[in-house]
């Protein structure tokens, strides 16, 4: 089966991944930023209107504060100047210190606004004239206006005041009025400003709300996608890999036949032929005339060794071909004699049950096949001294365990072009078994097969 190409998924642009989250993400700060700004700004403009409106109040306050005392100063004076009783001079000393006072305070209050700066020099110099005429009067025990027709300096005095308290009165109200006007302007403006960036900020939130789904349904897209191109691919392995072990089951199972179908014909076939020979040759030599034998004796001792040598060939290549007495004797019996046949330099150890029940003839030459292998192989790579072969029943399983203290391997990895050990693990899995292999530079290797002995025992 051709692997379908997949559809083409919606690959989000290098816009849409990067740019769109940066640009909304630094938009949505300058938003707030301004935000802030805008709300400082409307909060100043009104703390600045409340300042305005407390300071009108006590400069009208200060410039009362001018003008009543005088007035009282000059009662006081004149009470004094009619009954002679000095506790009317008591509230003239009083009036004359507050009104100084006032002033003072005026004048730094407003020290900074020229317009007003004059006026206030002007009005302290009055305050001043007016102060002196009185005291003048308390010298003389007299007003001096009773005197005058135009009502006198103190008169004069006092009018100029009231006229110029009253214009610093109007000019100080107008310009706090233009100035709460102007604070007011401002708080409008603002708050104009925070509703657009209110209605800004909206905005950038459903931009944002928008592009998250969007994003989040090509999320979904691809996801799902990939997993219909994971479970795809899964089945697809998975198929394969059934094929492959299927293949692999028949060709064993194949090997195996053919195997024993060459080994039976040549333990029939040449076999017969050879021991035939064998007799035949043996019949001559006994029946030929000793004059004739004797120049051929060397010849018939010859043919004698070749025709024995050619049985042990065919003995061997039979064995080698099909184990010896396994379907016969059993597994265990089997093992026994190729272990002694073929421990070679190796000093073998065994643990082989002699009660071991019957298993079945395809396990029982798949765990054969397996202890070959493995023997072959520390021939082959372990240089190792000691061989430990054990074959037991542990639990629901047939456990076949070969264990040398050679040089090991790195396990994890797999060499090209050897079938050994797959060959080991395939015929495991055959009987939905378990094939596991320990190794380690330096630390011996442990091969073990396990078979379910529902698969492994015959019924
Ligand atoms: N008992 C062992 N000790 C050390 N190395 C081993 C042992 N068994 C296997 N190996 C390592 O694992 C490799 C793979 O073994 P495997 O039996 O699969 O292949 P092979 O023996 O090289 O070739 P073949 O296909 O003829 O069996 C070996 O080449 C060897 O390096
Ligand atoms: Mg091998």
């Amino acid at each position: 089966m051709s692997p379908t190409p997949p559809p083409a998924a919606p690959t989000p642009s290098a816009s849409q991944g990067f740019s769109w989250p940066l640009a909304m993400l630094l938009a949505g700060c300058g938003l707030i930023l301004s935000l802030l700004v805008s709300v400082y700004w409307q909060a100043a403009s009104s703390r600045e209107a409340l300042d305005d409106l407390q300071a009108r109040s006590r400069h009208e306050d200060l410039l009362d504060a001018v003008y009543l005392p005088l007035l009282e100063a000059e009662s006081s004076v004149r009470g004094y100047l009619l009954n002679h009783n000095p506790v009317y001079l008591g509230p003239y000393q009083e009036s004359a210190q507050q009104a100084r006072k006032a002033l003072g305070a005026l004048r730094s209050d407003l020290a900074d606004q020229p317009a007003f700066r004059q006026r206030l020099l002007r009005l302290t110099d009055l305050v001043e004239r007016k102060r002196a005429v009185l005291e003048e009067a308390l010298v003389h025990g007299t007003l001096p206006e009773v005197h005058s027709a135009s009502g006198g300096p103190g008169k004069q005095a006092m009018e100029e005041i009231r006229v110029l308290v009253g214009e610093l009165r109007d000019d100080l109200a107008s310009a706090h009025d233009r100035r709460v006007l102007d604070s007011f302007a401002s708080f409008s403006r603002s708050r104009m400003m925070n509703i657009a960036l209110c209605v800004a900020a909206l905005g950038l939130l459903l931009v944002l709300f928008v592009s998250m789904r969007k994003q989040e349904r090509m999320r979904r897209q691809l996801d799902e996608i990939l997993q219909r191109e994971k479970a795809e691919l899964e089945s697809e392995v998975a198929q394969r890999t059934a094929e492959l072990s299927a293949l692999a089951s028949y060709l064993t199972n194949t090997r195996e036949a053919e195997q024993a179908r060459l080994a039976r014909e040549l333990h029939d076939e040449l076999g017969a032929l050879l021991t035939a020979a064998k007799l035949d040759t043996g019949w001559i030599a006994r029946k030929l005339p000793p004059e004739v034998k004797a120049p051929l004796q060397d010849r018939f001792d010859r043919l004698q060794d070749t025709l024995n040598q050619g049985i042990a060939i065919k003995r061997r290549v039979v064995t080698d071909l099909r184990p010896p007495l396994l379907g016969e004797l059993g597994l265990v019996d089997a093992l026994n004699t190729y272990l002694d046949n073929n421990a070679g330099d190796l000093q073998i150890e065994t643990e082989l049950p002699a009660d071991l029940p019957e298993l079945r003839a395809p396990v029982a030459l798949a765990l054969f096949r397996i202890a070959q292998e493995a023997l072959n192989n520390v021939h082959k790579h372990a240089h190792a001294h000691k061989v430990t072969l054990s074959l037991s029943i542990d639990g629901d399983d047939v456990v076949l365990r070969i264990e040398d203290d050679g040089r090991g391997f790195d396990a994890s990895t797999r060499k090209f072009g050897s079938h050994g050990l797959a060959g080991m693990r395939h015929r495991v899995q055959m009987f939905a078994g378990r094939f596991t292999l320990r190794s380690a530079a330096g630390r011996g290797t442990v091969v073990e097969a396990r078979v379910p002995t529902r698969a492994a025992l015959a019924a």
